[in-house]
């Protein structure tokens, strides 16, 4: 691990006022898992980071030589393309690849670029027989070996049995396919190994992709992307919520490549300075107005127990008994990982998937996407279709209550690169635990691509 980060004592550390996160825990109804009761937090210094991460092409094209073209990246979900022949498109920082399903079954990555004059071998989604470049008809096999070359008589220079299209590394971890650009980069699962064990619990590949939802973001993506790295902001930009959220009970851990933020739902922010009662909790928790119908909580019930309760209720259909043995915080806390540099998924049910990326190389642009994930019985339902949302469409159009927090959290972005780019500061001051899963980040982007 780097030198930069120093193990902190749970006990002894700096922490806000109010009940751990730990402490909401010893109240569960079930037995809490021994991932939830792990506890990693790290002191990794003061520092600032430079201002020019967010607003320079310079730092964009350090990102794209040293980062995008050298990292591990999720590309898509396996059932995406579950026959042969379905293809799917990858595109990172003005790079594309295609990812493409043989005949045999296997996953294989390419670039997305044909070996006569280079024009793209596929610039849609779908599904082929072969890889034929629509410009002069070169032609590969799926598994991306050699296949045809029109009047190859032509090409004398051309040596056939060596003319495969270069495979890249591939990976697939709970359904996710990752790629490497870099044909000489090191073991995926050494790379992993700190989040696989994390969720070796909550088999995110028996779940599938119920709902993705795409937008360009006015920002820098590592703005989009630490939007989603702390609850320290939630008092400020969501304040609605407070009733519900534990925002600054957070628990934030931090490993080699991955990190998370635990936020209790259920319990209200010990920032209030009234007491909040069950039903403004629970309310507040369903999006109801106080003058509607809202679920009687038994007399002396934890609201905490009271919500996992339903959501028990609701997701037994599908889930099956799997719900019974998920604590109360599975079932209603915000378990929220981070894989360097850009992937983040939930754990248990909560089923969100985030992902971050530059829009091309426009390094005051990303795209934003939420991937939900959900539990089925029977057969395995079709993947949802990537919904893109136009710079007018809110969130909340394609993702309801969940959308309309986004679009509080969107309507920052824009705001904070514009003041990043009028500032006096050289530097992003970082708080030392609340926002540590942000400075781990950073940290990570400094060993990858030097300051
Ligand atoms: S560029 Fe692909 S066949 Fe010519
Ligand atoms: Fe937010």
């Amino acid at each position: 691990m780097a030198e930069a980060y120093k193990d902190l004592d749970p006990a002894t550390m700096p922490r806000s006022t109010g009940l751990t996160y730990q402490d909401l825990l010893d109240q569960d109804s079930h037995a809490v898992p021994e991932v939830l009761r792990s506890e990693s937090p790290k002191d990794m210094g003061t520092n600032e980071f430079s201002v020019t991460r967010y607003t320079t092409a310079a730092y964009h094209d350090k990102e794209v030589e040293h980062l995008w073209k050298k990292v591990w990246q999720m590309a898509c979900r396996e059932e995406e393309i579950p026959l042969p022949g379905d293809h799917m498109r990858y595109d990172i920082a003005g790079m594309s690849f295609i990812v493409v399903r043989t005949e045999t079954g296997d996953i294989k990555a390419f670039p997305n670029a044909c070996l006569h004059r280079g024009r793209m071998l596929k610039e849609h989604d779908g599904n082929a027989a072969e890889l034929r470049c629509a410009f002069h008809g070169f032609c590969w096999k799926l598994d991306g070996s050699f296949s045809d070359i029109p009047a190859d008589w032509d090409f004398p220079q051309v040596d056939q049995d060596n003319f495969d299209l270069p495979a890249l590394p591939v990976a697939i971890w709970e359904g996710f396919i990752f790629i490497n650009p870099d044909q000489n980069c090191g073991p995926f699962e050494d790379f992993i190994k700190d989040l696989a064990k994390q969720f070796e619990r909550w088999e995110l590949g028996s779940l599938y992709k119920a709902a993705h939802v795409a937008k360009v973001m006015p920002c820098n993506w590592k703005i989009a992307q630490e939007a989603f790295c702390e609850a320290y902001h939630v008092s400020g930009t969501h304040p609605q919520i407070l009733r519900s959220l534990g925002d600054v009970n957070s628990q934030v851990d931090i490993w080699e490549n991955c990190a998370r933020v635990i936020t209790p739902g259920g319990t209200s922010s010990p920032l209030l300075d009234y007491a909040v009662s069950n039903d403004d909790i629970l309310r507040t928790n369903m999006d109801l107005d106080h003058d509607a119908d809202a679920p009687e909580v038994p007399e002396g019930m934890h609201m905490r127990t009271f919500l996992a309760e339903r959501a028990r209720t609701n997701l037994r259909p599908a889930a099956g008994d799997l719900v019974d043995k998920y604590c109360d915080a599975e079932m209603i806390d915000s378990l929220d990982y981070t894989l360097f540099p850009n992937f983040h998924p939930w754990g248990a049910f909560n089923g969100i998937v985030y992902r971050f990326r530059p829009n091309g190389n426009d390094h005051r642009s990303a795209i934003m996407e939420c991937i939900m994930l959900a539990p089925f019985s029977g057969e395995r339902p079709a993947p949802a279709e990537t919904h893109w949302l136009e710079a007018h469409e809110s969130w909340s159009t394609a993702l309801g209550y969940l959308g309309k927090v986004f679009d509080q959290d969107a309507f920052n972005m824009p705001r904070v690169q514009e003041g990043l780019e009028s500032t006096y500061q050289t530097g992003v001051v970082l708080s030392g635990y609340q926002e540590s899963k942000v400075r781990w980040l950073h940290h990570k982007l400094t060993e990858w691509i030097g300051e």
